[in-house]
């Protein structure tokens, strides 16, 4: 999640958690921050004399990387790996990550000072690179009324808590993934995903300026990505089957962090996300 600092990043991801029942982490990410302060260390134990491995805050199913960009590469590249391999190797032992894992990471755009942009090629581990914005009027209104409640509740000593038996355990996200692997893709709407996906790596055939725009385009995850994400916004609205809505809905966030734009696109406002907006206007429809 990217976006200008006060814009409830950090408010979001917590309210996540509140609502899944399984182990959470926030973390920090700060200039000084190790990558032994994510994946843990073996520790000495002289009773025993022996060492025995102190699991870090990566072995949680929930975990808020919390303005990620503020870390050196060292420590994003641990974080960004054991994404990519569910699992963490210290002192030359490898410890599986949790069946459950999900990483949800903030940060504020890149022109703010002192922060590391994240390399491209590791940003790919990322399902989705959301945008926050902004609130309009009303929304700032709203925010007031909200927050105003939060404080009366915090005075009176009476936290919102998650009611009983509301919120989501382990056991019924994996039942939700099964069941979002299970929905009908027609094969039309299958081609139609690698169309778009192929057209972000070369879109010469669609437009030969926008083909000048774009650096580089999605690699295979980000198909594999487009999928996933299609089904689960099927799932969410309730149908047994993906339409073409569904792709066109999710895939601006699923491509904004795997299409790269052209140094001159990027000076002219271009986005990944855009440039995904632009494709998704000119492949066609099955
Ligand atoms: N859209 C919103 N809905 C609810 N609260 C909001 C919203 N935007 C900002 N706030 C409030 O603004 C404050 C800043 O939020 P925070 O999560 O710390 O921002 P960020 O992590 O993006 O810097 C919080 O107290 C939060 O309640
Ligand atoms: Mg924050």
């Amino acid at each position: 999640m990217e976006g200008a600092p006060g814009l409830a990043k950090t408010t979001a991801v917590k309210a996540l958690a509140r609502h899944l029942h399984a182990p959470f982490q926030r973390i920090q990410f700060t200039p000084d921050l190790l990558p032994a302060d994510l994946t843990g260390t073996d520790i000495w134990r002289p009773q025993e004399g022996r060492f025995e491995f102190q699991p870090g805050p990566l072995f949680h199913s929930l975990l808020l990387a919390d303005e990620i960009n503020r870390a050196p590469a060292k420590v994003q590249s641990a974080l960004l790996e054991a994404m990519g391999e569910r699992q963490v190797t210290v002192g030359g032992r490898t410890y599986a990550l949790p069946a459950l894992f999900l990483v949800m990471a903030t940060q504020n755009p890149i022109e703010h000072e002192g922060t590391y942009a994240l390399p491209e090629a590791q940003l790919d581990r990322f399902l989705m690179h959301v945008k926050v914005g902004y609130p309009d009027a009303a929304m700032e209104s709203r925010i007031l009324a909200l927050v105003r409640g939060e404080a009366r509740h915090l005075a009176a000593g009476t936290a919102a808590d998650v009611p009983e038996g509301e919120g989501l355990d382990t056991r019924m996200v994996m039942q939700a993934r099964a069941e979002v692997l299970d929905l009908h893709m027609a094969e039309p709407l299958e081609r139609y995903i690698v169309e778009i996906v192929l057209a972000s790596r070369d879109a010469q055939p669609y437009d030969a300026t926008l083909a000048a725009r774009i650096a580089w385009g999605a690699s295979p995850r980000g198909t594999i990505a487009l999928e996933r994400c299609a089904r689960a916004h099927a799932w969410l609205a309730g149908r047994t089957f993906v339409t073409p809505e569904d792709v066109q809905a999710v895939a601006p966030d699923v491509l904004r962090h795997r299409i790269l734009p052209s140094y001159e696109a990027s000076a002219d406002g271009w986005d990944g996300g855009r440039l995904a907006e632009r494709l998704l206007e000119l492949v066609p429809v099955p």
